[in-house]
């Protein structure tokens, strides 16, 4: 798909130093969007994918942990600087962390999955804002159908930190959008990146498949679509609203 409008805007994808965040990268870079490509703990995937942007058009290469404020304030500042503003920013950066039912999970865990998931797609978006109004710019965040149906086994905080950033996505596109910044979500399903090769066992895989309408899990690509098709002016009317990407598994009304 070929967005005209993505051509030369300035997109900082977080979380693209693997899975959907790289591919999301990548494909900005085939419409010829500058691109800050940000990693935390994965330094060779974040160059990796630079590398790739940079046969295709041009980016800088940032690291923060998304958790922290200083760090999230810094890596938003010098991409801006870089690109010489903000048209679009991806907030994708977030994992599991590990399953824990609520039963046994300590505080430490809770307070990092929501730092993980939630703080840093908060701490990232007040930091791009003042850019973003300048350029009447958009935000997509990455929620979770987990979001919607309380996760898997152990998911549960996870499934909760994703359930506010897609209420998050509602208050910010109400707040913003008098300066003509959308905000939008995509909640991918299960998705075959990195994710389930740390958190899921192998025959999860198999068995979601079968279980997916579609008959197949997810990947990148289609997740990356998504979010290209909502930071571009194709959904110029669209604020405060999700899609979900998941082959069926689970619908809503
Ligand atoms: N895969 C799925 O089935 C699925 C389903 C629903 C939602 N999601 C969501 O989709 C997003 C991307 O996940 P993915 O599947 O592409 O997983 P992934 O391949 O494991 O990528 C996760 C990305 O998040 C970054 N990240 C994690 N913790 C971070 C931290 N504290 N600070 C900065 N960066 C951090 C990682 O950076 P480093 O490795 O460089 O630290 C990596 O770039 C996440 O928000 C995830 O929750 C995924």
């Amino acid at each position: 798909m070929r967005y005209e409008d993505l051509k030369g805007k300035k997109v900082l994808v977080t979380g693209s130093s693997s899975g959907i965040g790289a591919h999301a990268a990548k494909m900005f870079a085939e419409q010829g969007s500058f691109v800050g490509v940000h990693y935390f703990r994965t330094k060779a995937g974040g160059e990796k994918t630079l590398e790739e942007v940079r046969k295709l058009s041009d980016g800088c290469l940032l690291c923060a942990d998304m958790r922290d404020e200083g760090q999230v304030g810094k890596m938003v500042t010098d991409f801006a600087d870089a690109a010489g503003g903000i048209d679009v920013l991806v907030n994708n950066a977030g994992t599991l962390v590990g399953r824990r039912n609520f039963a046994e999970a300590t505080l430490e865990f809770y307070e990092d999955v929501f730092a993980t998931n939630t703080r840093s797609t908060f701490l990232a978006t007040r930091a791009a804002v003042p850019y973003l109004k300048q350029s009447k710019g958009n935000i997509v965040n990455i929620g979770s159908v987990a979001g919607h149906h309380g996760g898997g086994a152990g998911a549960g905080i996870y499934a909760a930190a994703k359930a506010a950033v897609a209420t998050m996505t509602i208050s910010m596109a109400m707040e913003f959008a008098r300066f003509g910044v959308r905000v939008n979500s995509v909640l991918p399903g299960f998705i075959e990146t990195r994710f389930h090769e740390q958190f899921s066992p192998p025959q999860r895989k198999k068995a979601v498949a079968y279980k997916t309408p579609l008959q197949r899990n997810g990947t990148a690509e289609d997740v990356a679509n998504v979010i290209l098709f909502l930071a571009s002016e194709a959904a110029s009317f669209i604020t405060g609203e999700y899609i979900a990407v998941n082959g069926g598994l689970y619908m809503r009304a």
